[in-house]
């Protein structure tokens, strides 16, 4: 995951704006050149040192609430924190919980900032729950009570079919999704108004008025227009701004006039290369996005004619193997950028492949390779997904609907959004993805994606850490998994398997 790409534009954002493009390293001729900006990561300490973090449990808190909380996290890290030396290697295992005894420490308030608001009695307030990184919402259909949200959906083509009639909109409802991003030139107000009939989030896309640059003048005259919706989800300011070369400082501008205007709403953006100056673009967002997309590419050898390696061609995917687990790689990749400088963690979200073309891509991806990724993302971390693009083909649309319906539904999304995941590997079964999150204690939720094309006759054996008393249901798939021993298993599993399993104490 250290490589760069001269290049990683992605052509599925120029076939909305037709941006010129000054450097194109990536065509023949081209020099090869180190586009530098790459993290790296830091020395670790040879002992482990006290990690102490203190942020508030949501991004903003309103007017209605009483309470609020803070999250007091203690950790063992060979990055950061004090010294501590009572501590050995050994004592640091996976499930280290803190040590007991005093020890004076620097209180790192993280500077995440925390906004006590006026509540709202119109549009809609959606905070950022810190310690499980979803998202929380309040408007008119919740009776402005907060509520969690696991948003799923897709960039949705706005011009000639969303602005086309109320049915188009709602069909995204009828899939099960429950947030779209609306890919608009400019804004409409049929779209706004249809999708605030059909409590459809919003995550509002401003590439419009970025698309010659950053005008803040611009900006700020497209604030007000947007910000009193019902559905409003999240200001979206940038689109690849890296892969685009915007101006290091673009994101972080932007974001500090909307919070300006309007800190109701977090800030998002996505990014499309591996690791090209991440700290400085994702400063300006408040979830970042992730849009590997690997099925059906040649990671190797580009449409332009020239080689992909860590410095030069484009392959439509930075850095990228051309397997599913790119998903996950990357999503691992933006979890350690954040965590290598200060671990500040912002969640993370998905942008699922769910087209072809451009040159690059040779296939939609099949059903199954849909439903692997998204358990994959879900197993590494995702807290939302917004696939690219709507109305796609019939094929990964009825596939993300399948999901969706079961992601964003009880118990499935509680274990989403009110838990974080641990990742289980399973020895001689490395393509097995494997995640499980405990709810209460006593009801456990595991995500498995067989990343292996292969079907396997093999026993796989799944440790879990639980006393289970065994299987409550299978939320998603049809696998006859069995439970003994602290161990989910089944014997034989098709390629490309997917489940999703609720176990109990
Ligand atoms: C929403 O409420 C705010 C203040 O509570 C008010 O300033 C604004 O005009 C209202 N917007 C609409 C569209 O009613
Ligand atoms: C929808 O958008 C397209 C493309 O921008 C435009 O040509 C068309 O007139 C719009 N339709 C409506 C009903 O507004
Ligand atoms: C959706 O929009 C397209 C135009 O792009 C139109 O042909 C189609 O009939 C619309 N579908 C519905 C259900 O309204
Ligand atoms: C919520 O308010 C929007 C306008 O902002 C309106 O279109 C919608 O019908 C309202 N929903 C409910 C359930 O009242
Ligand atoms: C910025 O946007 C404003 C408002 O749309 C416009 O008047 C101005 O000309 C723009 N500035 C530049 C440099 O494009
Ligand atoms: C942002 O960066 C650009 C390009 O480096 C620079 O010209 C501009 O002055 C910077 N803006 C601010 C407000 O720092
Ligand atoms: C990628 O393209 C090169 C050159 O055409 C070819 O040799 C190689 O087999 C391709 N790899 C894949 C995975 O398609
Ligand atoms: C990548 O390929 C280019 C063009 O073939 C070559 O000049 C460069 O040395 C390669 N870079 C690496 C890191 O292998
Ligand atoms: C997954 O495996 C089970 C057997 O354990 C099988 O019944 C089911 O059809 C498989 N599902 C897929 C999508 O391959
Ligand atoms: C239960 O699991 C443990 C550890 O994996 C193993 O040592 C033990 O033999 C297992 N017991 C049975 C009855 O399978």
């Amino acid at each position: 995951m250290t490589g760069r790409h001269t290049s990683r534009r992605l052509l599925a954002a120029s076939t909305i704006f037709s941006l010129t493009w000054a450097q194109k390293p990536y065509q023949p001729g081209y020099p090869n050149y180190d586009p530098t900006g790459e993290l790296e990561p830091p020395t670790s300490s040879p002992s482990p040192m006290l990690f102490v973090q203190i942020e508030p449990r949501h991004s903003i808190y309103d007017s209605s609430e009483q309470y609020g909380e803070f999250i007091v996290d203690a950790s063992l890290s060979y990055i950061h924190g004090q010294p501590w030396n009572n501590m050995t290697p050994s004592d640091v295992g996976g499930s280290a919980t803190s040590p007991v005894g005093v020890l004076e420490f620097d209180i790192r308030l993280e500077d995440s900032e925390l906004y006590y608001l006026p509540a709202r009695n119109n549009g809609s307030t959606v905070k950022i729950d810190n310690l499980y990184g979803g998202l929380v919402v309040a408007n008119n259909v919740t009776n402005y009570n907060f509520v969690d949200i696991l948003p799923f959906g897709f960039y949705t083509s706005c011009g000639g079919y969303l602005n086309y009639s109320f049915a188009n909109d709602s069909a995204s409802k009828d899939y099960g999704f429950n947030a779209i991003n609306p890919v608009c030139s400019f804004l409409d107000d049929d779209v706004f108004y249809w999708m605030d009939q059909l409590n459809l989030w919003c995550q509002h896309d401003m590439r419009g008025v970025f698309n010659t640059g950053l005008n803040t003048t611009q900006l700020i005259e497209a604030i007000p227009p947007v910000k009193d919706r019902s559905t409003l989800l999240s200001w979206y300011t940038a689109q690849e701004p890296e892969a685009w070369q915007y101006a290091l400082n673009f994101t972080s501008i932007a974001y500090n006039i909307l919070k300006q205007m309007d800190p109701y709403y977090p800030t998002a953006l996505v990014l499309n290369c591996d690791n090209y100056y991440f700290g400085e673009y994702s400063v300006g967002a408040d979830y970042i996005m992730e849009d590997a997309y690997p099925v059906g590419i040649n990671a190797t050898y580009s449409k332009w004619g020239t080689a992909c390696n860590d410095t030069y061609g484009d392959c439509g995917c930075d850095d990228c193997i051309g397997e599913l687990q790119d998903v996950g790689n990357r999503l691992d990749a933006f979890f350690d950028y954040q965590l290598w400088p200060d671990d500040t963690q912002k969640p993370l979200w998905a942008v699922l492949q769910a087209c072809s073309g451009a040159g690059y891509w040779a296939r939609d991806p099949t059903p199954e390779k849909t439903w692997a990724m998204v358990i994959l993302s879900f197993n590494h971390g995702a807290k939302g997904f917004m696939s690219w693009t709507f109305p796609a083909s019939e094929t990964p649309e009825s596939a993300h609907g399948a999901m969706s319906k079961v992601a964003t539904t009880s118990p499935v999304a509680d274990s989403l959004i009110g838990a974080k995941p641990v990742r289980v590997t399973v020895p001689g079964h490395e393509l097995l993805d494997v995640a499980y999150r405990s709810l209460s204690g006593t009801v456990m939720v595991v995500g498995v994606a067989n990343l292996d094309y292969a079907d396997s006759s093999a026993a796989m054996p799944i440790p879990i850490p639980m006393g289970l008393g065994g299987i409550s249901s299978q939320s998603w798939g049809s696998v006859d998994w069995q439970v003994a021993n602290s161990t989910l298993s089944v014997v034989g599993l098709t390629g490309l398997n997917t489940s999703v399993v609720i176990l109990c104490a």
